[in-house]
């Protein structure tokens, strides 16, 4: 484990903010600064802080799915070592690490969008990824289709990315018509992204792909992390095999 020599400051006014609009301050090395907790580059770019920030938040979102998925992969009599997964919103490297132990991996492909994430990776954890990639899958260039479809997915895997202006649903469909059929899919989204009044995309995209066959085998609350106030963020991690692309590729 990286230690960190970073003081953590929390304002008073920090803790009744929304999930999205969540900032501290650090200070290193007696320099304060200012940074939202959605500037993943900045947390990246200081080696061990995205690990000690998120712990100290009780963050359980990479075991929870990484769990569910070997789960449920051991219900169905499935190996892991077989398992060719995109870890798609990779950031640092948690769930890599985390695939790589509960489930072994024949290959494990990183990608995000920025390249600080990408530098961190390879930095803090290098012998995770097979290859790890910075692209936009919402417009994926032909090469970048090439790129992934050499590697013949069977598993999408992604981890606290969605919605909240990260991963947006044109890329999720994307990344999930990227993968085989049949593959495994494993990702956890926030409550709220499911419900009626969402407008984010992602409670329409989850019910066609559960009307297009998507193979839903678990689907369960639980505690993300704490807020800022301490309080719980609920996730719902959900594992399936997909059935077919969605349709109309966005
Ligand atoms: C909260 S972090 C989670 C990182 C990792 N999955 C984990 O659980 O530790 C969200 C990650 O999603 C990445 N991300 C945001 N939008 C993205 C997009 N459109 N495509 C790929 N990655 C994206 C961010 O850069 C960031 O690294």
């Amino acid at each position: 484990m990286i230690t960190c020599p970073v003081e953590v400051v929390i304002p008073e006014e920090c803790r009744t903010l929304d999930q999205n609009e969540e900032w501290i301050e650090i200070v290193i090395d007696g320099k304060a600064e200012k940074i939202r907790l959605h500037d993943y580059g900045r947390f990246y770019e200081i080696p061990g802080f995205y690990d000690q920030f998120y712990r100290n938040l009780q963050c359980r979102s990479p075991q929870v799915v990484c769990e569910t998925l070997k789960r449920q992969m051991a219900k169905c009599g499935q190996d892991g070592n077989a398992l060719r997964v995109l870890d798609f919103g990779a950031g640092n490297g948690q769930v890599g690490e985390r695939l790589r132990q509960e489930l072994g991996c024949e290959t494990l492909v990183g990608l995000d969008i920025i390249p600080e994430a990408r530098e961190a990776a390879l930095r803090d954890r290098p012998a995770v990824y097979d290859n790890y990639y910075v692209m936009d899958l919402a417009d994926p260039s032909a090469h970048a289709r090439e790129t992934l479809g050499g590697s013949h997915f069977n598993a999408l895997v992604t981890v606290a990315a969605l919605g909240f202006g990260d991963i947006g649903t044109r890329a999720f469909v994307n990344a999930y018509n990227l993968v085989a059929d049949r593959a495994w899919v494993a990702f956890n989204i926030k409550e709220c992204f499911l419900s009626d009044s969402d407008n984010s995309g992602f409670s329409d995209i989850i019910d066609q792909l559960i009307a297009q066959g998507f193979e839903l085998l678990e689907s369960r609350r639980y505690c993300h992390r704490l807020s800022l106030a301490g309080e719980q963020l609920h996730y719902r991690v959900i594992v399936g095999r997909k059935n077919g692309n969605i349709r109309g590729e966005q």
